[in-house]
């Protein structure tokens, strides 16, 4: 059975990862209104991974014998510059979700929870393949500049990504 303090603080965690999941729909739909569609499906297969890190929390409590408690999702930003500054934003993004994880990870070290600790390793690995991608393109961001012509090449390659659920997990 989990603890009250480790369930109340992966349902904040779903609520997070919830949250996540809408403000990647609102890069999406920034994106595809300024027909850049292949960026707009980078963020499209974002907000399908981070449902499948809501679910994988979500059944994880019901596993341990827990309560589901869902609360309100704070809207997204909706006003966005340039792609540059979106994915700034998503960096920091992920960034704050990696805090989140940690401290949780901290609780049920202290908790001496040992499959809590197992589960939430998971994470822990996903955050840094999350933040090395996000860092990446970013990366290329800076040297294409605000609005350069780059930006339709950067375009064409996040047009492929497609949402495969990991085997791992
Ligand atoms: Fe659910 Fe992007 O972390």
């Amino acid at each position: 059975m989990l603890s009250q303090k480790l369930q109340d603080a992966i349902n904040e965690q779903i609520n997070f990862e919830l949250y996540s999941e809408y403000t990647y729909l609102s890069m999406a739909a920034y994106f595809q209104g300024n027909d850049l569609d292949g960026i707009a499906n980078f963020f499209n297969v974002q907000t399908q991974e981070e449902h499948f890190h809501t679910m994988k929390f979500y059944n994880y409590i019901l596993e341990r014998g827990g309560k589901i408690v869902l609360k309100p999702i704070a809207g997204p930003e909706v006003e966005f510059k340039s792609a540059l500054e979106v994915f700034e934003k998503t960096l920091a993004h992920e960034k704050e979700v990696t805090r989140r994880i940690n401290e949780i990870m901290d609780l049920a070290k202290k908790e001496n929870d040992h499959a809590t600790v197992s589960f939430l390793q998971w994470f822990i690995d996903e955050q840094v393949e999350e933040e090395a991608t996000v860092s990446k393109i970013l990366g290329k961001l800076k040297y294409i500049g605000e609005h350069g012509p780059g930006l339709l090449m950067l375009d064409q390659e996040l047009s492929a990504r497609v949402f495969t659920p990991p085997t791992n997990a």
